[in-house]
């Protein structure tokens, strides 16, 4: 069947985008305004994307209960806060990640096929990356050529470039080299992703990128007026750092054709060895015996992750794993952490646990989905403004201070026997 695409009919639609994209985006540019945390990008998101896509962006593994455990743990964290620390506002947010400067310790990690979302793509989160200096990751599976993310971030801005568990050696090494060549200073293989995880919203919407033009598809379409205009028009996307003629539809086919179980530790070590003018971070670890194994390999940076729950439903909370991890690599070994976060308090809380920096995904992802690059940018102010106070509030002036001083001011809650039982209410309140 011939697509509007196809036919060229974005040409024609394009003409007319000066006028028709302002009106039909009204909606969504008055809810990312009032947007005031990231629970409130998440229904913004949900308002102005495609069904299917905002199921792609916001469905885990199984029944979702990693993702829930994800948010949940932090909560069992509390902040001892001291007072009076004589801090003046805004703190000082810098450290180092990857061996670069950064202005604020958490970064937006490596996510697939950004345009999906909103046609400013992963060029949003390039320049929110830039505006914050903040590291910048670019997934295998981007939409935007490293070259388009050059002419954003200058050669010294922190870049990373992702890289799953692939069968054939010649695309990787096709690819590492093209991050390489484009400047980018670290690599990360993600290896919590060796199957596919079992996403059953995508199933149920029967997700396909682009949409199908399925009766079910184009209802979903026209219920997202903002979305479908951008999507028809504006040129189809493609996975910019694959072979061309890998079009966007066929991406679950190619990743499925491409995902090799069989990885395993020689072939990290072979990537490792690939990889030589930058840091490498392993990605997906929840194993303290992994994290020692991962060093010993050639990794020189641990990445804490569940994928964000999106693979193996009911592993533990990144947050819960995070203390042990530390613990076996000792302290001079760089560990980023991700998942679940939602606040300003739960960066607090990975950073005082043993992280040197802290990836969102779903945040960002959010706001992009809201409103394109404004609402990236948004994400990164929410989050930004929350930590300035968390810490401020928690009496810590400095990243440096909040490493040292963590352990002290951030304990877990002790359960009564009431909390598993689960509150009982009067008319008086809470007994
Ligand atoms: C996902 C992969 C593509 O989580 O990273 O969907």
């Amino acid at each position: 069947m011939l697509t509007p695409h196809d036919l060229k009919i974005h040409k024609l639609l394009r003409l007319f985008s000066p006028l028709v994209r302002p009106i039909v985006n009204i909606p969504a540019r008055r809810r990312l305004r009032k947007a005031v945390n990231i629970a409130d990008l998440r229904l913004c998101a949900e308002s102005r994307l495609h069904k299917m896509c905002f199921g792609y962006l916001d469905s885990g593994g199984d029944d979702e209960i990693t993702i829930r455990r994800n948010k949940d743990a932090y909560t069992q964290l509390e902040m001892h806060f001291k007072v009076l620390s004589g801090l003046s506002p805004p703190l000082d947010l810098s450290t180092t990640i990857f061996g670069s400067k950064v202005d604020i310790p958490f970064f937006a990690s490596p996510t697939a096929g950004n345009k999906m979302f909103h046609m400013d793509g992963e060029s949003a989160v390039a320049t929110a990356s830039k505006v914050n200096n903040s590291v910048y990751c670019l997934s295998s599976l981007a939409t935007t050529s490293v070259d388009d993310i050059a002419k954003i971030l200058t050669p010294e801005h922190p870049k990373l470039f992702q890289v799953y568990v692939w069968k054939d050696r010649d695309i990787l090494r096709d690819i590492l080299g093209k991050a390489k060549a484009g400047g980018i200073q670290t690599m990360a293989l993600t290896v919590d992703f060796s199957w596919y995880g079992n996403r059953e919203r995508d199933i149920r919407n029967n997700f396909t990128i682009p949409p199908s033009y399925s009766l079910q598809q184009c209802i979903e379409a026209i219920k997202a007026p903002a979305w479908t205009w951008d999507f028809l028009s504006n040129p189809p996307y493609n996975y910019a750092l694959l072979d061309k003629d890998v079009p966007a539809d066929s991406l679950a086919s190619f990743v499925n054709s491409q995902l090799y179980p069989q990885f395993s530790w020689e072939d990290a070590k072979w990537l490792c060895e690939e990889w030589t003018h930058g840091p490498k971070a392993i990605k997906g670890i929840c194993r303290p015996e992994d994290a020692v194994k991962a060093l010993e390999c050639g990794f020189t940076t641990i990445w804490v992750s569940n994928h964000g729950g999106r693979q193996l439903d009911t592993s533990p909370a990144t947050i819960d794993v995070l203390p042990a991890i530390r613990k076996a690599v000792g302290p001079n070994v760089e560990v980023i952490h991700d998942g679940g976060i939602q606040r300003g308090t739960d960066i607090a809380k990975a950073i005082a646990l043993g992280a040197d920096g802290v990836a969102i995904g779903k945040p960002y992802l959010y706001g992009l989905a809201a409103g394109g690059t404004p609402g990236v940018l948004r994400t990164f102010d929410i989050l930004r403004i929350e930590l300035d106070r968390a810490m401020g509030l928690l009496g810590c002036g400095t990243i440096e201070e909040l490493k040292k001083e963590g352990p002290e001011l951030i304990k877990r809650r002790e359960m009564s026997l009431r909390d598993c039982q689960g509150a009982r209410y009067s008319k008086a309140g809470m007994i």
